[in-house]
């Protein structure tokens, strides 16, 4: 497993980093001006808190970049997705891509339409495919060949089935570069030399409707370059569609959208503005430039509008002091939030309760059967077993990418800043655990 071991940001010096929301009053944290501590008790630990303020906020900043230039958004719903959420929202007018039987059934619980619903998956099975020929959903993203011809050969007689393909523009993008390759490196979408056998299908298939293309680069990324390139990628597939006789009006392009997530000074922010507009305009000049018609543009964010909205509160169970190092093991763990074992992310964490005396260095480590540090991370001394910790920029891909490993309980799910708190999921039971083991 590869822990990456970053220098360890110094509390104090980065209290200016905190997530919109985030503040000391009268030695204890508050998020959106609740107190952490009794959040704490009421609700238990972990728990995960939801800035709904900041999650308006992260909407109206990208409704701002996105406005001027016609961009819709959806919300990419794997980055955290639970029925109040999707209700939220579907209130704030985005769209909502599910990539999941259960992301739809979501997203059906919280009313939202379905011609506002896409759906997306790298591997779509047939009760999803039927899901979308049944009109649960708005669309269909299309990630390969494979799932076409399955799509094309289940869709009997009825209504049309609007559909996108996700194509492999071979662009990669990584937090701080991107690489043009032939994209052999990614098994997302369809590559150009199956475009051909895309068109084919789709002749043969009249109930299937093509109406845009489709191409995400990544994830997590601060730069605006690769999210431009990209669209011209996806232009010049317009035009070999628009040549073969299809007719595409709408161009997704992706999420994937950067965060601040801690005040290490190598991290830094995307300028959304310059993705957004930088994106826009390569559209609007390439498909100038080939005397195409301006399609739709739409993007798919899930991580800007939540990440930093969400709040791991953790227990400390115990501290450890070694020579070489000291450890404090919190009572989450990678059950609950896998991207430090998994990525090596980083997620920057203070005390609940304002501790004075002097900082030092502590791994936090999870209380699972593994390994599962956490980050190195300057805390003050005097912390001790009993005390809280908050983890910020826990919104997206925690609670999502959570597991019962040592069949531990997924969290509860506590939304603030608008009135009193909301439970919008209630801690995990035994019985919840159980509920799928048979006594065979
Ligand atoms: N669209 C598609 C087709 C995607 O696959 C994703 C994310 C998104 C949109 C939203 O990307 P975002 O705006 O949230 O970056 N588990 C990883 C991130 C995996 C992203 C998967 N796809 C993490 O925790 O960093």
């Amino acid at each position: 497993m590869l822990v990456l071991r970053a220098a360890p940001a110094k509390l104090g010096e980065t209290m200016s980093f905190f997530p919109p929301g985030h503040s000391y009053d009268d030695g204890i944290l508050h998020v959106a001006g609740e107190r952490a501590d009794r959040l704490a008790e009421t609700y238990g630990t972990p728990l995960l808190v939801l800035d709904l303020r900041e999650i308006d906020a992260s909407v109206a900043r990208l409704r701002a970049a996105c406005d001027p230039y016609g961009v819709r958004i959806s919300y990419a719903g794997k980055a955290l997705l639970v029925v109040a959420l999707a209700r939220r929202i579907d209130r704030l007018g985005l769209a909502l891509d599910v990539s999941s039987l259960g992301e739809l059934a979501t997203a059906e619980r919280a009313g939202v339409p379905p011609e506002r619903v896409t759906m997306h998956g790298a591997g779509k099975n047939a009760e999803e495919l039927q899901a979308a020929l049944d009109g649960r959903v708005g669309r269909v993203v299309v990630d390969g060949i494979d799932e076409l011809g399955r799509l094309a050969r289940m869709r009997g007689p009825g209504s049309v089935l609007d559909i996108v393909l996700r194509l492999n523009t071979g662009i990669e993008a990584h937090t701080h570069d991107f690489v043009r390759t032939a994209g052999d490196d990614s098994k997302f979408g369809i590559a150009p030399h199956e475009e051909g056998e895309a068109l084919r299908l789709l002749a043969s298939a009249p109930a299937l409707r093509l109406r845009g293309l489709h191409a995400h680069i990544g994830s997590q990324i601060y730069e605006a370059a690769p999210f431009a390139a990209n669209a011209q990628k996806l232009v010049a597939a317009m035009q070999r569609f628009t040549d073969a006789g299809a007719t595409i009006d709408t161009l997704i392009l992706g999420g994937g959208f950067g965060i601040a997530t801690h005040p290490d000074p190598t991290d830094e922010t995307l300028d959304l503005q310059a993705a957004i507009a930088g994106m826009a305009t390569s559209v609007r000049e390439a498909t100038d430039a080939l005397g195409l018609p301006m399609p739709s543009l739409e993007i798919e964010p899930g991580r800007y509008i939540v990440g930093n909205a969400g709040t791991s509160l953790y227990r400390i169970m115990a501290i450890k002091r070694y020579d070489r190092r000291t450890f404090a093991i919190v009572d989450g763990s990678m059950a609950d939030n896998p991207r430090p074992a998994l990525y090596g992310a980083k997620h920057y964490v203070v005390p609940v309760r304002e501790t004075p005396g002097g900082l030092h260095e502590v791994t936090l480590c999870g209380r699972s059967c593994e390994n599962d540090e956490m980050g190195d991370m300057v805390l003050p001394q005097g912390l001790k077993a009993g005390d809280l910790l908050a983890m910020c920029s826990a919104g997206a891909y925690t609670y999502s990418m959570a597991s019962n490993y040592n069949r531990f309980l997924r969290p509860p799910i506590v939304a603030v800043g608008d009135g009193p708190p909301q439970l919008y999921a209630r801690r995990e039971t035994t019985g919840d655990l159980l509920r799928c083991d048979t006594d065979a």
